[in-house]
Formats: structure tokens, C-alpha cells, sequence
């Protein structure tokens, strides 16, 4: 058994970001315009007047501030209120490719590695833009990488998840090293005419290479010690887009073919198992909480990560020891726990403690005990 050690990440960004205030603007907009078209039926108590959203509330309940996104002008537009991405031929890049190579790049060049160094490639996210030919294999040929890729969907957990396949494929010899990446274009699967949900996510890619540990030569090193994964059934996040739909004709087009959630729900039935699985993860590995210098944890919401932390310390944490990026890029799915680690981890001295920590929907939950090298 080889050991293993994450040698480099990367994150690509999207050019246009939208803040609450625009976010806002344009869903208040469309609930002008809908009150305006039915008001006689809202008047004859047959239709219900639909209310307004909040900028100030959005950024109370979920510590969002703003989001990138892969088409602005799309998601704004009141008339349409979806991204805009045009259908690409099938001999040009796809969207997630060209976003997922954009993050490879950059975790190659952290690791100091090449194509040539890599032998696997798993797109480890929520929301594939096609059943097949695999976006992984795509990748895989435009970065020309030899061996093998293949696809994965947890949810926001689907990187986490990932890096445990990467690292068992790595220790058993099936490949030195393996690019885990996430590609997330969240706006694609999201209601933005829904008050509950539309201010909750935003797009980004991340990529994490795994590699064998007596190979790496990367400045950036950290030790994987271990993984451990949880999935309990839930119906509170779901989204019920498939390949049989246009088999049940009456279902086409219905809310539930996007995002939907019980907010409060996961909010309550979530933070206690994932303090208890990071605490219980650590106690199996002979570690204590109070050894953990850094929680890199799903980017959902401010007051639940803080209270996930508050349960594990028993105290609150300091700003250092969870890295907050939600402000500025909301929930990126899986993407967002690597852009923590991305951006939050130059400062940790040689020896640091770290938890890589996802969560949603399934429900399924992720937990990668790291250290410095
Ligand atoms: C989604 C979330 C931010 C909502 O926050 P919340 O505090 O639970 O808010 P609620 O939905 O209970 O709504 C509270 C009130 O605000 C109102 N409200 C909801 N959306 C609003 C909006 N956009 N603008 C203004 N008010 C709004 C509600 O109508 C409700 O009003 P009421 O008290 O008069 O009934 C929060 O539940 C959350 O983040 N949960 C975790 C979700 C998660 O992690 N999911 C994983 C996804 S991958």
C-alpha cells in the first residue's frame, strides 16, 4: 500500500460575478410583472400574489453576499431568469471540459506535474451536462492523459467522495497519480423564480491532484491520513431531472426538475452528523479535535458551518480555523470545500492538522483528514 498525498489544487472562477442587490432587482422585477399580469385572478383569490426577495435577508440567512456565474446577462434578464450557454458542436469543447481543464491546469502546475505524470481522471460533481460520452474522458483527451476516466455524482459531497476513490486507486498501485475535478455550473439547475432558493448558488470548478506519496515532489504537499464517508437517505434536497422525463409528459418542466430543498430541515438534521462524524473520524485516527488547526467545510451556509465548528471545539471558531468563501461565491456544490482548501492553506506551518469536510444532498457527507508536509 502506497501512501498518499493531495500534491496541488486548482480553481478556475467565472469572469462575472452578480451581487444580492442585482440578484434581487431583477427577481423583484418578474414578481412586479407577475403580480401586474394576474391581478385580477390575485384579486378573485385564485391565484396567490407572489412577494418580493430581500437583499438583506439573503445575506442574514446564508452569509452570501454574491456569486460568480458562467452567463450574467441570462440570469438577470426578468423575462427569462435562466443562464444563457448555447449548445456547442460536438467536435468543440463542452462547457464543463473547458472549465475543468481551466482548473486541472493550475493544480498540475501547484504539483509540479505534467499530463504525462497523471493516470486517471474522475469529474467528480452534481450536475453532468450529459449521460455519455464521459466528461472525465474528455478531459482526459484534452489534456492528453493516458489511462482511464470516468464520471461520479454525489451531490455537494462528489468531491470528497472522489478524493477517496483517487486515493484508494493511488495506494493500490492502479495509478500514480489521479486528477479529482469538479466543475459546477449550479446556476444551470436553479430556480431563480423560487423566493426560498434562487439567491443559493453560483459557478466555479475545482481540481485536486492525488498522488503517491514517494513521488511527489510538489511545495504544496499534504498528507492524506485518512477518509471517511457517511450517505443517509433524504428527501429534504432533491431534484428530479432525468432521462425519464420525456416519458411522463405531465411532469416536463414542473419545479421539481430543478433544485428544490427543505431548508430549515437539512439546516437542523445535518450540523449534528457532520460534527459527529468529523469528531468520531478523528477519535478513529487517535487525533483530537483540538489538534485540527483548519476546517476547509462546505461552502451552504455561514451559521451552519459555524455551528458545525462550535459543536466540534466547543467554542466558536476563530475566522482562520473555517475559511468562509461563501460571501463571494455562494454554494458552489462540491466545488466549494476545495475552494477553502484552495484559497486557505499558504499560511499553515509544516505538521498542520486540516478537515475537508462536504455535505448534502443523499444525504451524503464527506470527511479528509490532511496535514502539512
Ligand atoms: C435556505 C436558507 C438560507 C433559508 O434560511 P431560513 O432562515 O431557513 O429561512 P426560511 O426559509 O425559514 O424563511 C424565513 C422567513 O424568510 C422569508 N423568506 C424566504 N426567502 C426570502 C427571500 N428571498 N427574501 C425575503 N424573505 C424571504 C420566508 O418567507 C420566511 O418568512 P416567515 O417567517 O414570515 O414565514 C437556510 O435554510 C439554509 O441555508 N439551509 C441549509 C441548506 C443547505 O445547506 N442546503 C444544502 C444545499 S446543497
Amino acid at each position: 500500500m502506497h501512501n498518499v498525498v493531495i500534491s496541488g489544487t486548482g480553481l478556475y472562477t467565472p469572469a462575472n460575478s452578480i451581487s444580492n442587490e442585482e440578484l434581487v432587482d431583477s427577481f423583484n422585477a418578474y414578481v412586479t410583472q407577475f403580480n401586474a399580469d394576474n391581478a385580477e385572478a390575485i384579486a378573485r383569490g385564485e391565484v396567490e400574489a407572489l412577494a418580493e426577495s430581500s437583499a438583506a435577508f439573503i445575506e442574514k440567512a446564508s452569509g452570501i453576499k454574491s456569486r460568480y456565474v458562467m452567463d450574467k446577462d441570462g440570469i438577470l434578464d426578468p423575462q427569462r431568469m435562466r443562464p444563457r450557454l448555447p449548445e456547442r458542436s460536438n467536435d468543440e469543447q463542452s462547457i464543463l471540459c473547458q472549465m475543468g481543464v481551466a482548473a486541472a491546469e493550475q493544480a498540475l502546475a501547484r504539483a509540479g506535474r505534467t499530463a504525462a505524470d497523471v493516470d486517471a481522471v474522475i469529474v467528480a460533481c452534481s450536475n453532468l451536462q450529459r449521460p455519455y460520452p464521459a466528461v472525465a474522458i474528455e478531459i482526459q483527451q484534452a489534456l492528453g492523459i493516458k489511462g482511464f476516466g470516468f464520471d461520479m455524482n454525489v451531490a455537494c459531497s462528489s468531491a470528497t467522495f472522489g478524493i477517496q476513490a483517487a486515493s484508494n486507486s493511488v495506494q493500490l498501485g492502479q495509478a500514480r497519480s489521479v486528477l479529482v475535478i469538479s466543475p459546477e455550473i449550479c446556476t444551470g439547475h436553479l430556480n431563480f423564480r423560487d423566493r426560498d432558493s434562487h439567491f443559493i448558488f453560483g459557478d466555479a470548478a475545482t481540481a485536486v491532484l492525488v498522488e503517491r506519496a514517494d513521488l511527489a515532489t510538489s511545495e504544496h504537499q499534504f498528507d492524506i491520513v485518512s477518509t471517511k464517508l457517511l450517505t443517509q437517505f433524504s428527501n429534504n434536497i432533491r431534484n428530479n431531472f432525468g432521462f425519464l422525463n420525456r416519458a411522463a409528459e405531465e411532469g416536463v418542466g414542473a419545479p421539481d426538475k430543478l433544485f428544490v430543498q427543505e431548508g430549515r430541515k437539512v439546516f437542523r438534521e445535518v450540523c449534528p452528523m457532520v460534527a459527529e462524524l468529523i469528531g468520531q473520524h478523528l477519535s478513529e485516527n487517535n487525533l483530537n479535535v483540538s489538534d485540527v488547526k483548519r476546517f476547509w467545510l462546505h461552502q451552504a451556509n455561514l451559521s451552519m458551518n459555524h455551528l458545525i465548528v462550535k459543536k466540534l471545539l466547543g467554542r466558536d471558531a476563530l475566522e482562520e480555523e473555517a475559511p468562509v468563501i461563501l460571501d463571494r461565491y455562494a454554494n458552489t456544490s462540491s466545488a466549494g470545500s476545495v475552494i477553502s482548501l484552495h484559497t486557505h492553506q499558504d499560511d499553515l506551518p509544516k505538521g498542520a492538522l486540516g478537515v475537508l469536510s462536504s455535505f448534502g444532498a443523499g444525504y451524503s457527507i464527506g470527511s479528509v483528514i490532511l496535514r502539512k508536509r
